[in-house]
């Protein structure tokens, strides 16, 4: 059944007692919107790796509709990488990626994150396109003994200011200076 266009997604952080959504939402979502994008041994990898529970230590934020969730995003930060945004097959195309990639850029830039990366799904492209991100360069991520295809993005969250340019121009300066201090030091010693 199709929701109504109207119904508020709430966005919140996970509970340990979402693990078995968040994995039932990863899955049915590469089943379903990112099989077309995907050879049938790249699709049988990414089914494998999203039908186990997440592990890696990341932020992960739910979004939910009636108390129900509908999508998840996640990051991890180091090294300020988006690694998962997938919505419901059913509620695609109803903003709910939109509004928890803009909830992970929040905690990222509160985190003072300048630039946020990620490997976007071939399916994943046009949605980080129209969410500001720009392409690298295409990659292929190990899995299973399989390459799956990848887009490399990023989008710059904070801006540098002269300070900081002139604050990383004085490190850069004195470490030189340090470096060839030591290198005298030593033909000396
Ligand atoms: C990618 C994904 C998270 C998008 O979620 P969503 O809630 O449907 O995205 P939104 O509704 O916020 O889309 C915002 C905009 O992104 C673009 N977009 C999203 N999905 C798109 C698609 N399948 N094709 C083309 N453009 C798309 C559109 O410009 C869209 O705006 P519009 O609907 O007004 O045209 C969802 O399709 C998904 O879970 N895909 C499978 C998993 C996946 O590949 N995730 C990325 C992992 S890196």
């Amino acid at each position: 059944m199709k929701p109504q266009i109207n119904q508020r997604v709430t966005i919140r952080p996970a509970k340990p007692e979402d693990e078995d959504k968040i994995v039932e939402i990863q899955y049915n979502a590469i089943k379903i919107i990112a099989a077309k994008d995907y050879s049938h041994k790249q699709l049988n990898a990414l089914l494998k790796s999203k039908s186990i529970p997440r592990k890696s230590p990341e932020t992960v934020f739910i979004a939910e509709i009636n108390g129900q969730p509908v999508g998840f995003a996640s990051l991890l930060s180091p090294p300020n990488i988006i690694s998962a945004v997938f919505v419901d097959p059913n509620f695609i195309r109803r903003n709910i990626g939109t509004l928890l990639i803009h909830r992970l850029e929040k905690e990222a830039i509160k985190n003072k994150v300048p630039i946020l990366w990620v490997y976007s799904s071939l399916t994943g492209y046009s949605f980080y396109r129209a969410n500001g991100y720009q392409t690298i360069r295409k990659a292929y991520l190990p899995l299973y003994s399989t390459y799956i295809p990848c887009i490399q993005m990023k989008k710059r969250l904070l801006t540098i200011t002269s300070n900081e340019i002139r604050k990383e121009l004085y490190q850069f300066i004195a470490a030189t200076a340090i470096a060839i201090a030591i290198v005298y030091f030593l033909i000396k010693v």
